[in-house]
């Protein structure tokens, strides 16, 4: 049996601060080992008591887990509860004065909404789409710019048992289209225009384009919100504007009492090939795993300035800016811009503004940080911060030292969380008060999670093995199905010949190290076969990535004659793109410099260079054109989500082969 191999080694390890052990949530390993000991004993009854524990039910449920049609699992199944009641109404006895939202705009403006106006804010909404004939399972499609009406909308959905699906605001028409097809949408929410990094961008006349065929008759109507207030085309046959019609809407909003397994929403999200899939999620197990996550993971406190800074637009924003903090009753920092504007210490500058305590980011965002001020943090008060968190891909141990010393100032743990769209909420992450952290590994798994290496029939790999990552048991909040397409859904995630179409297997490879830490290797598909030594590319990035002279890396494979595939590697240089004398002598320098980091047999057959690397908007690196770049194909492929196409002409040619 072939495994894949491992060829990175970290052998630093940072115990959770006594400080910190202290006051956690989950405090200390016994505590961790407790729960997942519990989970073990009686996994049901374990997964019973916390959804007890944490949703307000309308109608308390009496089965917990029907597993009798895998992998079509019903969590809580005959549970009634509204996710909207859970996030706001039970604040309002409470805490109505709290803040929930602290909102930044672009141009550093500050709006706060405490759970009073947001709770009425969302009922108001909510009246307003009922007067639009919108109806509990009807889809709406959401394209807003991060803010609070992006909450508002979501929650408001929830409140009245509408699907939503949110599209990111930097998708194309095309891609916008293609959703609304696909969900067979009754409306589209959006605003004028957007704004991020001073520019304006129009939302308004992109949602017209995505429209104008008829396969979108469907949708009966546009909601438009004034962000910006600028002129826009206005069919007002189908087209109404947001604060009209709220104008006259009620703050008193009766909660749409739903079942447990009633979809929350639906959110898109690429597969390897072919067109979007549609995740489609539940209410109450999805609700679970975001308010524990939040609890356990980011070990929340009512007195916390909690700070993800990922858009609604993608999973991250859904459970850790819409949901999981909502139902947590925190404070939150919502931001509309961008890092780099109007300059590189933006981000630094609202962790000293608003006393963040807890600030979750992507691995993309800290790197592009590092090329561009490494040293910027330490002109901020960052004080208030006491966790950091990562996700999205494997974070670099280059990376996470740097974010760990210069942003945490060596006190906050970093928790690196996996997950994916799919999986709702963090699967594998540190307990933060429990775990010693490794860089570059993202621990354990959570209690009740009971993850797995594998080969390809399903058997475990020993320590030490790369394989397939999986889940072996369900989980409440985890995906229900593809929207429309059950067969796919079935085919990707619960293969037979894997697990006898048990196991979930999540699409990447991973290994788990001498002291079971599991370690994330990349996707499935970005492993290479080189002369038989199957390698994750994320490992050899990695090591490029720790030499001094690098910003960012990509690595792909390319068909080889003798080794099945070679190793192309796409390089960022920090801070230039090499002259033309030197690219020869830093071409070899990477060389070596792999070939003692991992052994000659991961050597890049050819290094490029770019000022960038192509990346979509959401910051992950477009490895499909970087494959097709490497073997010197035409771009046929669809750029539309491409953040900046310009990238590619540089990334043609290689610097030198071998
Ligand atoms: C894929 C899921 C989860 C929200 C954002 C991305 C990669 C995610 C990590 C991590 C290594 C990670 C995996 C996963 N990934 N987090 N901490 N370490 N890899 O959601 O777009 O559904 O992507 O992102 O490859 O399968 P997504």
């Amino acid at each position: 049996m072939t495994t894949i191999e491992t060829v990175l080694h970290e052998t630093r390890v940072f115990p959770p601060p006594e400080e910190f052990t202290k006051q956690a949530n989950i405090s200390g390993m016994q505590a961790y080992q407790a729960l997942c000991a519990e989970a073990e004993k009686d996994y049901l009854k374990f997964w019973a008591n916390r959804a007890t524990e944490q949703i307000l039910w309308h109608k308390p449920f009496t089965q917990i887990l029907d597993d009798q049609t895998p992998p079509f699992y019903r969590w809580f199944g005959d549970g009634e509860l509204n996710v909207s009641y859970n996030c706001l109404d039970r604040h309002l006895a409470t805490q109505a004065d709290k803040v929930a939202i602290i909102f930044e705009a672009d141009d550093g403006t500050v709006i706060r909404s405490t759970y009073r106006d947001l709770h009425q804010n969302v009922c108001r909404f909510a009246n307003a789409l009922k007067s639009l004939k919108i109806k509990k399972g009807d889809r709406i499609i959401i394209y807003l710019p991060m803010g609070i009406e992006a909450v508002v909308a979501m929650q408001a959905c929830a409140r009245i048992g509408a699907i939503h699906s949110v599209v990111f605001g930097g998708f194309s028409s095309k891609s916008l289209h293609e959703r609304i097809v696909d969900a067979g949408a009754v409306a589209v929410i959006t605003a004028d225009e957007q704004i991020r990094g001073g520019k304006y961008h129009s939302l308004k006349e992109t949602v017209d384009e995505a429209l104008h065929t008829e396969d979108t008759a469907s949708v009966k109507c546009v909601v438009v919100y004034q962000r910006t207030g600028t002129a826009v085309p206005f069919d007002t046959s189908r087209d109404v504007w947001w604060h009209e019609i709220i104008e006259a809407a009620s703050t008193d909003c009766e909660p749409e009492w739903v079942n447990a397994e009633h979809p929350l929403f639906t959110l898109y999200t690429s597969g390897s090939t072919g067109k979007p899939k549609g995740v489609q999620h539940s209410s109450a197990g999805y609700l679970l795993g975001t308010k524990l996550s939040m609890e356990w993971i980011f070990d929340y406190k009512p007195d916390d300035i909690f700070w993800c800074t990922a858009d609604v637009g993608w999973i991250t924003g859904h459970s850790y800016v819409c949901y999981g903090p909502l139902a947590m009753g925190a404070t939150q920092v919502i931001f509309e811009g961008i890092p780099t504007y109007p300059h590189a210490g933006r981000f630094w500058e609202i962790i000293q503004k608003h006393r963040v305590t807890t600030f979750y980011t992507a691995p993309t965002a800290i790197r592009s940080l590092i090329k561009l001020g490494s040293d910027l943090p330490t002109q901020y008060d960052l004080s208030s911060l006491r966790l950091l968190g990562s996700v999205g891909e494997p974070i670099n141990p280059e990376a996470w030292i740097w974010f760990y010393q210069k942003v945490g100032q060596a006190r906050c743990p970093v928790v690196d969380t996996w997950w994916q769209t799919e999986t709702g909420c963090h699967m594998i992450a540190p307990v933060p008060g429990a775990i010693a952290l490794k860089p570059g590994s993202c621990t354990f798994p959570l209690p009740g999670i009971f993850a797995a290496i594998v080969d390809e029939a399903g058997h475990d790999v020993e320590k030490g093995k790369g394989g397939f990552l999986v889940i072996k048991k369900p989980f409440p909040s985890q995906i229900r199905t593809l929207w429309g397409d059950p067969e796919r859904f079935k085919k990707t995630y619960f293969p037979e010949d894997i697990g006898h179409g048990l196991y979930y297997l999540a699409g990447d490879s991973a290994y788990r190290d001498m002291d079971d830490y599991f370690w994330i290797m990349g996707r499935i598909d970005d492993v290479l076969n080189v002369s038989g030594h199957r390698l994750g590319t994320m490992e050899i990035e990695s090591a490029l990535v720790a030499h001094p002279l690098v910003a960012e890396a990509a690595v792909v494979g390319k068909p080889h004659e003798v080794k099945g595939e070679a190793v192309i590697a796409f390089v960022v240089l920090k801070g230039r793109y090499p002259q033309a004398g030197e690219t020869a002598d830093i071409v070899h320098t990477l060389r070596e410099w792999v070939a003692k980091e991992i052994g000659p047999i991961a050597k890049p057959e050819e290094i490029r260079f770019g000022e960038n690397l192509p990346k979509t908007r959401s910051g992950k690196i477009m490895r499909r054109l970087l494959r097709a770049l490497a073997k010197g194909e035409e771009i046929t492929q669809d750029t539309s989500t491409l953040e900046n196409p310009a990238i590619l002409e540089q990334l043609k040619k290689p610097a030198q082969s071998f």
